[in-house]
């Protein structure tokens, strides 16, 4: 009998094979994809020869510290109704700074009817840059002509995504393993199903401040893991790329936002992955109700549809989120997220900017790519 082949990794969007061609080292997905889409420039494309080194640290400055609280650019009084709560995202640098610090102050904020997509790729990367670096993913494809934009795409002609589980819900906060993840994020899609393929989050604010104090203290003061090697093996395994090795960096269990001072719980059950104080399964007991709490009170989380047009941003220092993979197949779905990237996350405020090093994994399960 031939051995049962045991893959923990779900075959989700992000780890089959998207590409189909190769011309001169570049990888792109189908011809006939492509010549259906009403937005070529957006769909993914993979170099072969694109290789980075591990990020280095960097004194991160949030332009939110630099807005006007009663947002007088962002949200002008003589144009904001109920019906039409915003500008478009065309916005000067006095009103970015608002939508930094407004973006904090909320955790999740929904645009509808933007034209961002419209103006190309560039654009929507030059404008994600106002707000930090911007992150280039270590395994995902990207727009030919933008590296920065990650591309979430499934093609229409996946089959049977649930074949090996029974849901495919996969809450995170982007990249968290990053020496720096992002703080204010982007997300749009721009090509989808009529229904179907919402986005869940959950704020973490509020789920530290549900806590008892007496929890709440003991949190304080410990640090988790958080690791990309799970994502990239998972790329690997798939065919996929790695365009910079995987890291694992620690980060504080309660992080303080820098701009509103606020605690949130940085944990999420998609990478991070054990408490450094904690023997293993103390670890995992406390991670395991951690990850309960924040993924199933549903009393502080919030769901949104992606109409056309629609923009979430987002504050990935005090939001976890998953995608739903819950349309019908046969129908693509062509989305993309600019991912500034933000301080290195701190419990104490007084350690914010303080230099540190990215931590390279050199564990003995993952071998680099050549
Ligand atoms: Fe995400």
């Amino acid at each position: 009998m031939a051995p049962v082949q045991y893959i923990r990794t779900p075959p989700s969007i992000y780890s089959r094979v998207q590409y189909d061609n190769e011309e001169e080292g570049i990888l792109t997905v189908a011809k006939e994809f492509i010549a259906k889409s009403s937005v070529p420039d957006f769909l993914p494309t993979w170099n072969k020869n694109e290789k980075y080194e591990p990020l280095k640290f960097y004194e991160h400055h949030d332009v939110g510290f630099k807005a006007d609280a009663s947002f007088p650019n962002l949200l002008p009084k003589d144009t904001v109704t109920t019906k039409n709560i915003t500008p478009k995202l065309e916005l000067n640098d006095a009103a970015k700074d608002e939508l930094a610090l407004f973006v904090a102050q909320k955790g999740l904020v929904v645009f509808r009817d933007q034209d961002i997509a419209s103006k190309g790729p560039k654009f929507s990367a030059d404008f994600g840059r106002y707000f930090g670096p911007l992150h280039i993913h270590p395994t995902s494809g990207a727009p030919r002509t933008s590296t920065e934009l990650h591309v979430v795409y499934r093609r229409p002609d996946v089959k049977d995504i649930y074949e090996n589980r029974t849901n495919l819900v996969q809450w995170h906060s982007d990249v968290s393993y990053e020496l720096q993840p992002p703080g204010t994020t982007f997300f749009t899609v721009v090509e989808g199903p009529e229904s179907g393929g919402d986005t869940l989050f959950a704020d973490a604010v509020e789920a530290y401040n549900h806590l008892s104090p007496a929890l709440q203290k003991r949190l304080e003061g410990l640090h988790a893991i958080h690791s990309g090697v799970s994502q990239a093996l998972t790329s690997r395994r798939g065919g996929g790329l790695v365009k910079r090795e995987p890291v694992e960096n620690v980060h504080p269990l309660v992080r303080t936002h820098p701009v509103t001072g606020d605690k949130a719980l940085f944990v999420n059950s998609g990478f991070t992955r054990k408490i450094v104080e904690l023997k293993e399964d103390e670890s995992d007991y406390l991670l395991n109700f951690l990850y309960d709490h924040l993924n199933n009170s549903h009393d502080l989380q919030a769901r949104a549809n992606w109409l056309p047009g629609t923009v979430a941003v987002w504050d990935n220092r005090r939001v976890n989120h998953s995608a739903l993979l819950d349309w019908e197949g046969g129908s693509s779905r062509l989305a993309y997220r600019i991912t500034p990237t933000a301080e290195r996350p701190v419990y104490d405020l007084k350690d914010l900017n303080a230099p540190d090093v990215n931590r390279v994994f050199v564990g003995n399960d993952y071998t680099p790519s050549d």
